[in-house]
């Protein structure tokens, strides 16, 4: 190896080092600010959401939907989604849980952003969840066919009307949370006569 190409080979080697270091006394220190109500610096937040959209990409490569999604897998999806998701995620319209909008990152609202998922993507992160974001993994708590009605439902939300979403009913209602807060914040927009009567219509 030339002298030359072994300057460059230790150059680099000492910036690999460097940087591990910084890492190191910003872990040990301290020194990031864990604090929710603080965003994050825009270096990290780019690397954790991309890291995050890459990962789910891969691996949800593997996984093979149903071949098809029937109405009765809609509509069971949709008890499921108010009663284990709408806090988080919000329905049609934004009626996310107050505390949810001071999470960090932010549970983004599905009927916006779940044309950016494919269905086995949805599946996949409703399984596993997502470490270090506050979402839960449902995988070992249900079975996949009720995962794949969730993700259903999810696909169908960027088109739904809010009276449509309305008109579902929430299946889960006593299902593993027994605090009325998120009821009346999931219920507390949009929330009125015509939820009662668009009811009936199925
Ligand atoms: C306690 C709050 C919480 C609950 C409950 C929750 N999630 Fe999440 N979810 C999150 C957070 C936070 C993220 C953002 C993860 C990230 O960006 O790294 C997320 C991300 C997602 C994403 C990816 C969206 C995106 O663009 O980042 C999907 C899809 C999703 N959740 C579906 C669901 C479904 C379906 C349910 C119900 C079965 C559910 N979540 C329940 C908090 C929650």
């Amino acid at each position: 190896m030339s002298p030359k190409a072994k300057g460059v080979l230790f150059g680099a080697a000492g910036v690999v080092l460097g940087l591990l270091l910084i890492a190191l006394i910003v872990v040990l220190t301290g020194s990031y600010n864990v604090a929710a109500t603080d965003r994050h610096n825009p270096i990290v937040g780019w690397a954790l959401t991309t890291a995050m959209e890459n990962s789910v990409e891969s691996r949800a490569g593997d996984v093979i939907a149903p071949p098809a999604f029937t109405p009765a897998m809609v509509e069971a999806g949709a008890g499921a989604y108010k009663g284990m998701c709408a806090h988080c995620h919000g329905g049609v319209g934004d009626s996310r849980a107050i505390w949810a909008r001071t999470m960090r990152p932010i549970p983004p609202p599905l009927a916006r952003v779940a044309p950016e998922w494919s269905a086995e993507e949805v599946f996949w992160i409703v399984k596993h969840g997502v470490k270090m974001s506050g979402m839960p993994a449902f995988g070992p708590t249900h079975e996949d066919q009720s995962l794949w009605e969730i993700a259903a439902f999810v696909k169908q939300l960027p088109e739904m009307s809010a009276a449509e979403y309305a008109a579902y009913e929430d299946s889960h209602g006593g299902e593993g949370h027994s605090h009325g807060g998120q009821e009346s914040a999931g219920g507390g927009h949009g929330h009125g006569g015509e939820d009662a009567g668009s009811g009936h219509s199925h």
